[in-house]
């Protein structure tokens, strides 16, 4: 469309031809353009139109080709006029760009129904074995015991002999203990790392050592062949059974309540004189109070402190005095949530577990 207000300047003379011809064409290009990048549907055919207004060889280009042949004095004029034209054409490349854009948001979306609820994330959580294991190592840490650390695989002296415990002694034997043919095993229980401990550290010692046993028990409701345990021993001058009793106690009242029971019985192990196991009142929702064995323990045998002096050569053992317990840390869990069957803790199986998160 020709600009008529243009034509009557050239009429009127005061523009010269070429420019009349450059205002004319460029004009042109601006209406063409416009009307190009209104008709574009989709981003591809927005690239090929700013190609062919704007490109090496586009009809904007093409038109500024024709500035050689206007005077110079009118140069400045037509430049300011392609600048405007240029600018209003890139404004109108962004707009339909922009609502494009906007429309494959729209449609990408289409389908999608916001507004179903969502699937449930499927939370992790503690395993309850882990769960009193941590509480249990957290209180007698804050009572100032330390945690020690021994192998699964050990050696006959760190298992029995340095625990006072005889070659015939029926933990010792084949059918109660997992042995290697090198002559070692997996540890029965986790008093090794009481001799372990004792080897390394200067009295008074004070620690405690969660792991894992091994025993060839039939597993049943209350048994596993792989169990874990909470050892723990306190080495100074003058410790007492009082002591003994005072910190099982504490541990037990923290980790159940203030009213959990518990009962001394008197036992027999080789490594401690005298000799107890320990028993927690379960009191269960449904069930019928009954007490559940959890832990041995008693005051160390002079005996140990002889073995330890005998390894260490030295004499810094003797003359001290000291106890030591043995949680099971299974038995522990079963009373914190009253569990019937301690498979249950190993089976892994979800609707289980997920009941303790
Ligand atoms: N080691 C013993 C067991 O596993 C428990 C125990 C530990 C007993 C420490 C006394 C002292 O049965």
């Amino acid at each position: 469309m020709r600009d008529a207000s243009l034509t009557l300047e050239l009429w009127r003379g005061s523009v010269s031809l070429a420019e009349f011809f450059m205002k004319d064409q460029i004009s042109r290009v601006e209406s063409e353009a416009l009307s190009l990048i209104d008709g574009v549907t989709d981003m591809r055919g927005l690239e090929d139109a700013r190609v062919s207004i704007l490109g090496k060889k586009g009809a904007l280009t093409k038109v500024m080709s024709g500035m050689r042949d206007v005077p110079k004095e009118e140069r400045p004029a037509i430049g300011q006029l392609v600048n405007k034209t240029r600018a209003a054409i890139e404004k109108a490349l962004q707009e339909k760009e922009a609502l494009l854009q906007r429309q494959a948001d729209v449609a990408a979306v289409a389908d999608v129904d916001v507004t179903i609820p969502s699937r449930a994330l499927f939370k992790g959580g503690m395993h309850p074995l882990s769960i009193v294991r941590y509480e249990a190592v957290s209180i007698l840490r804050r009572m100032g015991f330390s945690i020690e650390e021994g192998p699964e695989i050990e050696d006959e002296f760190h298992c029995f002999d340095a625990l006072n415990t005889p070659k015939d002694h029926p933990a010792r034997n084949e059918k109660d203990s997992f042995y290697f043919d090198s002559g070692k095993l997996l540890r029965p229980h986790t008093s090794s790392v009481q001799i372990r401990s004792m080897e390394h550290l200067t009295p008074p010692v004070r620690i405690i050592a969660p792991g894992a046993a091994y025993r060839r028990d039939e597993i049943d409701a209350t048994h596993l062949s792989a169990f874990s345990q909470l050892e723990g021993l306190y080495v100074d001058r003058d410790v007492r059974v009082s002591d003994l009793k005072g910190t099982l106690e504490y541990l037990l009242k923290e980790l159940f309540g203030p009213g959990t029971e518990v009962r001394f019985r008197p036992h027999f192990f080789p490594f401690t004189e005298p000799s107890f196991e320990l028993d927690v009142k379960l009191c269960a929702v449904g069930q019928k109070p009954r007490w559940i064995e959890i832990a041995g323990c008693g005051m160390v045998d002079p005996a140990v402190f002889e073995a330890v002096d005998m390894s260490r050569g030295s004499s810094m053992y003797s003359g001290l005095t000291g106890f030591a317990f043995g949680i099971g840390l299974e038995r522990l869990a079963m009373i914190k949530w009253g569990i019937k069957d301690i498979r249950s803790l190993i089976e892994n199986d979800v609707r289980f577990l997920a009941q303790f998160q």
